[in-house]
């Protein structure tokens, strides 16, 4: 037996008085045992609210209107998260123990008028039966874990009094403090400079060997992509419109939006103005009618074919998915939240 996360036809919608937006719009993902999950796409695309969906955290208007996410654990048991209440103790059970989220912006996750030692250890208390001195000593030492230098001292400090780097690595020790299985990363590394990112990222990997973790990494980031991940999904609209393992995404990309991602990271020697950009911009996923997501930015788009039915995502290859009429002419079923 082995941990395993299987998120299948996942939808949410945000129901707005302008008309529903289609923000994650049938995604399915799956998430081995301590395999290094990579999810790419635009700014808009869905990724962020498809990690929260993960962990019911997306607020209305948004809601959950399709989908299950199957987690199977080591020991057997076998749950699905969105068939459990919001606020139920099987919910805050599995944040933390077995899916823990790593946040763009830390001050997210901690709130601004308690130390980070308090929060971090409320959140062990949540889940251990420690006591507090034992829940203060594994707290210090997960921030001294996650390169926090003073840990004793940063311990009893608030989140405003430590620089970007150091708040980031108390969310990482937060996430990381019950001993997730699974990792939700979401842009983890963003708001840092190149120096720290590239630390950080080798931290997640050193504590992902010891702590036999499964790791998704949500960005926009291609170089990351390329450095970190053994498996990609690229989302569009909304959709997952490629997925495959890196290396084969990298040497063989198929979808003309993954071909333009892939071409827009700058290769050794290579000057950056030179760097292709992808015209347009991800439509706001409102009002969508039945062609390909990627049709008003396409220049491959077959007239009167991608612009009246919507691809199916198929298997062109061994393990390598694709949704474009250029490979498959095989079309998505409608469903019942397709005219909405
Ligand atoms: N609270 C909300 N209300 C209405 N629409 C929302 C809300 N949150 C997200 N959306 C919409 O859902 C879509 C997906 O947003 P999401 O934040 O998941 O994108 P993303 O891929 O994470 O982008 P980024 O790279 O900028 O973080 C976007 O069109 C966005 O405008
Ligand atoms: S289905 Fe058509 S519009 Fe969509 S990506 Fe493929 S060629 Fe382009
Ligand atoms: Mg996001």
């Amino acid at each position: 037996m082995t941990n395993r996360l299987e998120i299948k036809n996942l939808k949410s919608f945000f129901f707005l008085d302008e008309g529903v937006v289609k923000a994650v719009n049938g995604v399915d993902i799956t998430v081995g045992d301590q395999e290094t999950i990579g999810v790419i796409g635009e700014s808009g695309c869905g990724k962020s609210v498809m990690a929260q969906s993960i962990l019911r955290l997306v607020q209305p208007p948004g809601e959950i209107v399709k989908g299950t996410a199957v987690l199977k654990r080591k020991d057997g048991t076998e749950v699905d998260i969105f068939s459990f209440e919001p606020n139920s103790a099987d919910l805050r059970s599995i944040r933390g123990n077995d899916i823990a989220m790593v946040f763009q912006e830390p001050m997210t996750a901690f709130s601004p008028v308690y130390t980070i030692g308090h929060q971090i250890s409320e959140m062990v208390a949540l889940h251990t039966s420690l006591s507090r001195n034992e829940i203060r000593e594994h707290v210090i030492r997960l921030l001294n874990r996650v390169g926090i230098s003073n840990p004793a001292q940063r311990f009893d400090e608030y989140p405003h009094q430590l620089s970007g780097g150091m708040r980031q690595r108390a969310m990482i020790a937060l996430a990381l403090s019950c001993n997730p299985k699974i990792v939700l990363a979401d842009e983890p590394t963003t708001a840092l400079d190149v120096t720290i990112q590239a630390q950080i990222l080798d931290l997640m990997k050193e504590l992902q060997r010891e702590e036999d973790m499964s790791i998704v990494y949500i960005t926009h980031n291609m170089a990351v992509i390329a450095e970190t991940v053994d498996r990609v999904y690229v989302m569009y609209l909304g959709q997952v419109v490629e997925s495959t393992t890196t290396e084969e995404l990298f040497a063989n990309p198929l979808h003309p939006y993954t071909q333009r991602l892939v071409r827009s990271i700058p290769r050794p020697g290579q000057r950056v103005d030179k760097l292709e950009v992808i015209s347009g911009t991800v439509p706001i996923p409102m009002d969508l009618s039945p062609q390909c997501g990627f049709f008003s930015r396409c220049p491959e788009a077959i007239a009167g074919q991608c612009n009246k039915m919507m691809p199916a995502l198929t298997e062109k290859e061994e393990g390598h998915f694709v949704r474009c009429f250029l490979y498959s002419q095989e079309t998505e079923q409608d469903d019942e939240w397709t005219n909405i």
